[in-house]
């Protein structure tokens, strides 16, 4: 193992966010209104502390929810830290989604326990809607086993080649697990770093 792994993977061991805590819907602060984890433009009401309404509102035109006055602002607002969409998993979904690890035009509804598809108007989802651009698929994202995170693997980053994630916590890595191969590539088969690997990018 080269210097620079091993200097990249003492950063990474101070990391402890998940990313997928903040895409819960918060009204456990006894206000009226809350944040749409996944959505600034947006707010939710609560009706107490574990019950919100079902669908988001939206602030008026040019305003934004801001987090500190639970209120929709045009300026100084604070919008929510952006949260990891993609959950691949119902135990945690992402606002009762989870995405497919293989197929980008569909998800499953937890709640309903069924698959949807995307229309072919707005083909991809990312997470939490179907969209147009296939670079949010979910589908890109890499995601760690429990196996993975018992025993350190690094996993490939789809949109380079020269990057990996290392597993530190089941599900999507985050970016402060994010590591760069000093030379070569990632190498798919010996899930580390070599220098005869091809480039293999299927999301850039
Ligand atoms: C891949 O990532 C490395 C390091 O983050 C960056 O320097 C490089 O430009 C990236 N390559 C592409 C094709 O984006």
């Amino acid at each position: 193992m080269s210097p620079y792994v091993v200097v990249a993977l003492l950063m990474v061991g101070v990391s402890t966010s998940t990313g997928m805590d903040t895409c819960k819907i918060d009204c456990t602060h006894n206000l009226p209104f809350t944040a749409d984890p996944v959505d600034c433009r947006n707010y939710y009401i609560c009706y107490g502390f574990f019950e919100h309404s079902e669908f988001p509102f939206t602030c008026d035109s040019g305003m934004f929810f801001d987090l500190n006055s639970h209120t929709c602002l045009s300026s100084g607002y604070k919008c929510t830290p952006d949260c990891e969409k993609c959950s691949f998993d119902c135990a945690a979904p992402v606002l009762g989604k989870r995405a497919s690890t293989v197929d980008c035009g569909v998800y499953f509804d937890c709640e309903h326990n069924d698959w949807i598809s995307c229309s072919p108007d707005d083909p991809y989802f990312d997470g939490h809607v179907c969209q147009k651009d296939e670079y949010h698929c979910c589908t890109c994202k890499s995601s760690c086993s429990d196996y993975d995170v018992a025993n350190h693997v690094m996993v490939p980053d789809y949109r380079n080649c020269t990057n990996f994630y290392l597993c530190l916590e089941p599900g999507i890595p985050d970016e402060s697990t994010h590591g760069h191969c000093p030379s070569g590539n990632y190498d798919s088969q010996r899930k580390t770093c070599t220098d005869d690997a091809p480039c293999i990018q299927p999301c850039a």
